[in-house]
């Protein structure tokens, strides 16, 4: 049986990289929200390890909340229906919102998701995004805020997963296509 690393091509962005990237993304926030208690909202599962690190980058009054989607269709790109798995706790109404997501790609799940986030009427909804695969986009949609821009590449780790494994790598890694062309 393979180790988790034996199934990394290569490594795109190291913890290091991270961790300063992550801490400028928080800074940026704090200051654009001073004075302000953004809630910074999590799409899970995939935004989970960028949401604790960008939480604890900032440094004004904050509040979270947590939702799930799913994308469903077949193949391996989403099909722009979106199942709201798990709703919010709270109410946005009159909130500043922060959506917090791990990777926009065709920009289905977020379109849907800001789409259905503004029908509750937040003071403000803006989006947060580690990674942004604009290559891959089909929906007229940007984030306010991004980590890295990636390459059209298979990229796990930091939260992002290949069937629900290697979210706990703490960097981000292309897999091996000899990893998911065997299923
Ligand atoms: C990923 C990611 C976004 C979505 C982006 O979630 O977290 O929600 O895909 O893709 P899109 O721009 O093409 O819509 P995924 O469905 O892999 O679930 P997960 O967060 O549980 O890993």
């Amino acid at each position: 049986m393979n180790t988790m690393e034996e199934d990394i091509q290569k490594i795109l962005i190291d913890q290091e990289t991270l961790k300063a990237r992550v801490a400028e993304l928080g800074k940026q926030i704090s200051a654009d929200y001073a004075g302000k208690e953004p809630l910074l909202v999590s799409v899970l599962r995939g935004s989970y390890i960028f949401m604790a690190d960008l939480t604890r980058s900032i440094d004004c009054f904050c509040r979270v909340d947590f939702m799930a989607v799913s994308s469903y269709g077949a193949g391996t790109v989403s099909s722009g229906q979106v199942n709201i798995i798990k709703d919010l706790s709270d109410s946005i109404e009159g909130k500043d919102v922060i959506v917090v997501e791990d990777i926009l790609d065709s920009g289905n799940t977020l379109s849907y998701l800001i789409q259905v986030l503004k029908a509750r009427h937040p003071a403000s909804i803006r989006l947060a995004a580690l990674l942004d695969k604009p290559s891959r986009r089909t929906k007229p949609i940007t984030a306010d805020y991004v980590g890295f821009e990636v390459p059209d590449e298979f990229v796990v780790g930091y939260g992002l997963d290949y069937d629900e494994l290697y979210r706990n790598l703490p960097y981000i890694g292309v897999l091996k296509p000899c990893v998911y062309e065997k299923n």
